[in-house]
């Protein structure tokens, strides 16, 4: 029997964000979040987030360099990063990079301090394992670039341009807090033990690494890689929703009309794609995968979610795509400590009930 996974049970009441999925709207802490993602850093939203209203210049000084002094990596990090075996993937190594912070010799004064350093350090693991991966020497970070940008150039050791810059930005912002989703309601269901922060963030990460929920990016490059042409399109398609295969980049459990994430991917992409071929095929996918899921599903309200046009932007932005989950990772830390704060401050152990359907003894 297919089990309802708590759809539409509220499991906490909380002040950090809203998400519409009658009306297609996000709002982060009063403020929409396209907005704050095309006028806002990476620094600002996630102080948002966290504590409740926008920094002003001293605070927000002072909040960016807290991160930039977190950035490096200690020693026994990249101990431990260089011995796990090279076909291990990087969500795995970034839950399991995570654990390890959360030990003893890793001592910080309080779960803030944890949240700045485990946030500031995300974006180093995913470029040095990568780089090692690939038999190239890591770049330390750099300490006169903002998050955004530090990510980028870690990754290619060269100065960013603005434009990869801002698109990462718009993307990071986007996907950094979407209520209780999967991994959020993992992180929540953790702190409300008073366990610690790592376990935490480690055990969101697990869900979070599910091609169900932050999977998808990649399933949906291979989705338009398989497809390849306009003319190919409908054939793999069809082929696709008569097997029962899911559509990676398309249905929300709570939106029923276009993920507003997406909406403004797709503005931004726009600015990379007048002459891309492979963005011009997506935008042909994106419709007619719309019009075939209302033929093979009709009712289920099946529209595009921010998976597809993560994807886009991660693409225009030469981010190899084995790095696509873990960027999403890098930004929804920033959700998930949110909620892991609120739920401290007023906290009662999250136990929901089951329903028994086995035997009973004689
Ligand atoms: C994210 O919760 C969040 O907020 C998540 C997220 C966030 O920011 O944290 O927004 C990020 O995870 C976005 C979703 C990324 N995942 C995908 O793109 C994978 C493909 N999408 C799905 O598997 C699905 O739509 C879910 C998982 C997103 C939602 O699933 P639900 O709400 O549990 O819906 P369901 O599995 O009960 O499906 C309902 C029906 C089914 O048909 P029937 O069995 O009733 O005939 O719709 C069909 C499904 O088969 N369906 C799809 C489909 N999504 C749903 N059919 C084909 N392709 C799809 N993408």
């Amino acid at each position: 029997m297919k089990t309802a996974g708590l759809e539409g049970v509220v499991a906490a009441i909380s002040e950090i964000s809203l998400v519409d999925g009658n009306k297609g709207h996000l709002v982060y802490r009063g403020h929409w979040a396209k907005d704050l993602a095309i006028s806002y850093s990476f620094e600002e939203v996630a102080y948002l987030l966290w504590y409740g209203s926008l920094p002003n210049k001293t605070e927000l000084h002072e909040f960016g360099e807290i991160l930039k002094a977190n950035r490096r990596l200690p020693d026994y990090i990249k101990t431990i990063i260089d011995n796990l075996p090279e076909k291990m993937e990087l969500m795995s190594v970034l839950r399991t990079v995570v654990s390890a912070m959360g030990t003893e010799e890793y001592q910080w004064p309080s779960t803030t301090e944890q949240a700045l350093s485990l946030t500031a350090v995300l974006p180093t693991v995913i470029s040095y394992r990568y780089r090692r991966i690939n038999g190239l020497s890591p770049i330390e970070p750099s300490d006169n670039l903002n998050h955004v940008a530090n990510f980028l150039y870690m990754l290619k050791e060269e100065q960013p341009s603005q434009s990869h810059v801002k698109a990462l930005s718009a993307y990071l912002i986007l996907t950094m807090e979407h209520g209780m989703n999967a991994s959020t309601f993992t992180a929540r269901v953790i702190a409300s033990t008073q366990s610690d922060l790592a376990s935490a963030i480690s055990g969101a990460i697990g869900a979070m690494k599910g091609p169900l929920h932050g999977g998808a990016p990649s399933g949906v490059i291979e989705l338009l890689d398989e497809i390849g042409s306009k003319e190919n399109a409908e054939d793999v398609l069809r082929r696709k929703l008569k097997g029962g295969e899911r559509l990676m980049g398309f249905g929300h459990r709570v939106y029923k009309t276009q993920d507003p994430r997406a909406e403004a991917l797709r503005t931004i992409t726009a600015e990379f794609s007048e002459d891309d071929p492979w963005f011009s095929l997506a935008n042909e996918v994106e419709d007619l995968a719309i019009e075939l899921l209302n033929e093979y599903k009709p009712g289920r309200k099946l529209y595009t979610n921010v998976e597809f046009y993560a994807a886009a932007i991660l693409k225009a932005i030469d981010l190899p795509t084995e790095l696509f989950t873990s960027a999403f990772t890098s930004s929804r830390i920033i959700g998930w400590i949110a909620n892991v704060l609120e739920q401290n401050e007023n906290n009662r152990i999250i136990r929901p009930a089951s329903e028994y359907s086995g035997p009973m003894p004689e």
